[in-house]
């Protein structure tokens, strides 16, 4: 018998089927009634993480003190870079974590422009995540205010149309700096494409892959990509406020330079010397003591992804986004809803993000539910956007069919009028 997807027992098959079903026991669920679709901003605990931060303070920390640093902690930047290399198509030696999003980003912005004198203008787009916008303006205050940042606009608020991106770039541009999968819409660029179009015109091309690492396959040595950043609090589930990653191609490690001169960024930060000299591999783009903590509690994560493999995920990824976009179309666009992602899934990161004038009330009713309704946690996204991440580690077809029908309850039935458009701090 054919079954129909806007059924229960549809979802209820899907996960049976599902070959990564078994990866969701390896999360701390401790509200089975609660469906997380925010994932995508802050990952879940993974099950491990916690016996292993509790053996780290009570051995590393507590027994092993300063002697840890030897036994393992000074390795720790480069071995979780290798880690993350292998989910982003990059060499081992190519990736580091250290620091945050935005930190990198100033580190390796300022080290390109200041690579590219002469040239004057730094390109990015309107999707991208204010603090890269923040930070590259920064970057040209500090460097004299001798650059100007360049912003591609949207046609349809969903996409960019890779000819802009081709048409913005000339013998002027320094730096062409974008978001891979955009954190509103979820629009997902060419990498290969638009990467050869910013080299062509012989400018950097700096990636921020916050939103696609863990969520999307990329291959950053197919792409012949140039510099990166990251976080590892979204889909990598390392915590709140995890150290970022960056990655720098092998071949430019040693051509630029970084301009927070840390001692963990110097040749031999133990020889103490009173002259920085940098340190000639990725190394030069550290700063200072990492905090190991939050450091380690990365690791066990990355252990899963390596297990289930992001082609798997991806393939789960694009078959519950377009659940999601199914049950949507049925449910929700008949209420006011509009799609806030590209309909192609070639197009699209693993978040959907719907739209709605009371998409912010809608949110806090999902959030607010009380038992014995079931409560929903996506995230929203000023002016008008509802975000719900999949993450297909631990997200089931069962939850997506259940929040959906939440959605459609609270918007049918105007539950969001009892909550205060009010906004807190975090949304
Ligand atoms: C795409 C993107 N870049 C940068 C950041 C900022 O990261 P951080 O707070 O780690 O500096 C975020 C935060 O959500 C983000 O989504």
């Amino acid at each position: 018998m054919e079954l129909n997807p806007t059924d229960l027992s549809y979802a209820q098959e899907m996960d049976q089927q599902d070959k990564l079903a078994h990866f969701r026991s390896q999360f701390v669920i401790s509200e089975p009634d609660t469906i997380y679709l925010d994932g995508n901003s802050l990952g879940r605990l993974p099950a491990s993480t916690m016996p292993l931060l509790q053996k780290v303070i009570e051995q590393q920390w507590g027994e092993r003190l300063i002697r840890s640093w030897n036994e393992g902690w000074m390795d720790t930047q480069a071995r979780l870079g290798a880690k993350i290399a292998g989910l982003i198509g990059a060499q081992p030696d190519e990736v580091l974590v250290a620091d945050s999003t935005s930190l990198n980003l100033f580190k390796l912005a300022t080290a390109a422009l200041r690579a590219r004198p002469g040239r004057t203008t730094v390109i990015s787009d309107e999707f991208n995540f204010p603090s890269d916008l923040y930070i590259l303006q920064g970057v040209i205050d500090l460097l004299g205010n001798q650059h100007e940042l360049q912003i591609i606009r949207s046609k349809d608020g969903l996409t960019i149309d890779p000819q802009a991106v081709q048409d913005s770039l000339n013998e002027h541009t320094a730096l062409l700096s974008l978001t891979h999968v955009a954190f509103k819409s979820a629009y997902m660029y060419d990498m290969a494409r638009i990467t050869e179009m910013a080299q062509q015109a012989g400018a950097w091309m700096l990636w921020d892959l916050s939103h696609s690492v863990g969520a999307v396959p990329l291959d950053l040595k197919g792409c012949n990509a140039d510099l990166a950043i990251g976080c590892t609090y979204k889909y990598l589930n390392g915590g709140p406020g995890a150290p970022a990653f960056l990655y720098v191609r092998r071949d430019l490690q040693a051509q630029l330079l970084q301009p927070v001169w840390g001692w963990f960024a110097a040749k031999r930060p133990f020889d103490f010397d009173l002259q920085f000299e940098a340190a000639p591999d990725i190394g030069r783009y550290k700063v200072g003591s990492p905090p190991m903590l939050s450091m380690l509690a990365i690791e066990p994560s990355l252990e899963l992804f390596e297990q289930a493999g992001m082609a798997q995920l991806r393939e789960k990824s694009v078959q519950q986004t377009e659940y999601l976009i199914h049950l949507a179309e049925q449910w929700l666009l008949p209420l006011g809803f509009s799609l806030g992602s590209p309909r192609q899934p070639g197009l699209r990161g693993s978040h959907v993000s719907l739209r709605h004038p009371e998409a912010y009330r809608i949110n806090r009713a999902l959030i607010e539910a009380e038992a014995p309704a079931v409560r929903v946690i996506p995230d929203f996204r000023a002016p008008d956007n509802t975000r719900l991440g999949i993450t297909p580690l631990y997200t089931t077809y069962v939850e997506i069919w259940r929040a959906m029908q939440c959605m459609r309850q609270v918007t049918e039935e105007r539950l969001y009028e009892r909550f205060s458009s009010e906004r807190l701090p975090v949304t």
